[in-house]
């Protein structure tokens, strides 16, 4: 009797610790997993791009990152007058702000916007946020339940599935091709999904200089995804950081401007026609939306900093923002005009690329043998030549034949020599891979 009793005893310490034995035999590592980490890491991806970039030496020519050219930044004398304006605000530009920004600089974005993008939002349809990525992480917030179905093209922008994978959306990818989005494709997949009860929350698309895609969407295929929207009854995300980079008269209005039914939420950004260093992104979406990204984003950073709210609203306000496109535009043509020439003279005809008429990326097919991840380590060691591989871009495990190269850092001329060099690289790999399968 007395043993049973002790050995009940010891079964129940056992059990009752079991979780802090089982820990006492951890490494440090697995200790932060088991007691600090959230379930909802594991859903956390790193961007290869990201990873990329670390690799990158000063010998490297880089067509991987996005980066603007530091030549399209403002002026010193242009920066000089807008910082003295911070400073006659200081009392303002130093304290806190209110969460969806300071009215000053939704309104002078909102006039912008009227000047150049055919639509005037109110003040209350539009939240400043830092850079448009944390408009991104906002709308997974307050709309993404474990398991809600989101569109998005194939391929994708890397950071936003970041963002929406982390609320364990479930994706589905839709192809592009040259005019954008293959919006019947999208009809007969919203076809099948509703027929079975189901529904999506949204449509995620850069319509306007693709990241990666390096593609425009057409104004068919925008009047037909809004069409869809009212259809089905879906969000459409109009993620719109490249609409100012353009290269020639004949871009589409963007979607927000053209819908009728309030079904769009606009998202853009200073980081292409300022400077990424500010942060300074927005979103423009029904009331109640912005009223709860705005919920979602007190929890994140209370507000956005004042300091370059009052910079952003400066350089609207004088119109220096718009007075510098034209030249920012020149600079990324040129540069643009010079991979495109590159590749027509030196890359082999089983490539295709795409020929963007806006943004700062062409994305490359090679044939099916070649897998662009795979040799990525090898052209940056042998050729000294960094861009980024597809595969991270698709969301179904496609992309491996793929590649994107980035034009808006390089100078024209390195351009060309990284072309040159990635071309013949990539042309003995396909020779070498045709002679072993023939022999
Ligand atoms: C398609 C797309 N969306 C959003 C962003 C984020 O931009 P921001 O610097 O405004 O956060 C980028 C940045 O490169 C982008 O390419």
């Amino acid at each position: 009797m007395y043993y049973n009793l002790v050995l009940w005893k010891c079964i129940y310490f056992i059990f009752s610790n079991f979780k802090a034995i089982y820990l006492l035999g951890m490494s440090e590592d697995m200790l932060h997993r088991e007691i600090l980490f959230s379930t909802r890491v594991k859903h956390m991806k790193s961007s290869e791009i990201r990873e990329l970039l670390k690799l990158i030496s000063a010998d490297i020519i880089s067509f991987a990152g996005g980066a603007p050219d530091p030549r399209t930044f403002p002026d010193e004398e242009q920066l000089r007058e807008a910082f003295d304006y911070v400073i006659e605000n200081k009392s303002v530009a130093f304290q806190y702000g209110v969460t969806e920004g300071t009215p000053s600089l939704r309104k002078e974005l909102s006039k912008f916007m009227s000047r150049n993008l055919g639509f005037k939002p109110d003040l209350d349809e539009i939240i400043i946020t830092i850079g448009s990525q944390e408009a991104l992480e906002l709308i997974g917030r307050v709309s993404i339940d474990r398991g809600s179905k989101v569109v998005v093209e194939l391929p994708t922008y890397i950071a936003a599935v970041q963002v929406f994978s982390f609320w364990r959306a479930k994706f589905i990818g839709i192809p592009l091709d040259d005019f954008g989005m293959r919006t019947d494709v999208l009809e007969k997949k919203l076809r099948r999904i509703y027929s079975k009860g189901g529904y999506i929350k949204f449509v995620y698309t850069i319509p306007t200089g693709h990241n990666p895609a390096g593609t425009v969407m057409s104004l068919d295929r925008r009047k037909h995804l809004l069409e869809l929207a009212e259809e089905y009854n879906f969000y459409v995300i109009e993620d719109d950081p490249y609409g100012f980079i353009t290269f020639t008269e004949t871009i589409p209005p963007r979607l927000k401007s053209i819908d009728k039914n309030d079904r769009v939420i606009y998202l853009s950004t200073l980081s292409k026609i300022f400077g990424p260093g500010l942060r300074m992104g927005w979103a423009v979406g029904p009331k109640e939306v912005i009223r709860m990204m705005g919920l979602a984003k007190q929890a994140i950073d209370l507000c956005p900093p004042n300091f370059n709210q009052a910079v952003a609203e400066y350089f609207l306000k004088t119109g220096m923002i718009e007075d510098n496109i034209p030249k920012i535009r020149r600079i990324y043509r040129e540069k643009r005009d010079a991979m495109l020439e590159a590749l027509d003279e030196y890359m082999f005809k089983e490539a295709k690329w795409t020929r963007p008429e806006a943004g700062f990326f062409v994305f490359m097919y090679l044939p099916k043998t070649i897998n662009t991840k795979a040799l990525l380590y090898e052209a940056v060691n042998t050729i000294k030549v960094a861009y980024v591989p597809g595969s991270g871009f698709y969301i179904n495990g496609g992309g491996q034949n793929t590649l994107r190269l980035s034009y808006s850092l390089p100078t024209p001329d390195v351009i060309r020599e990284g072309i040159k060099r990635l071309s013949e690289f990539l042309y003995n790999k396909i020779r070498r891979r045709s002679i072993r399968e023939y022999t």
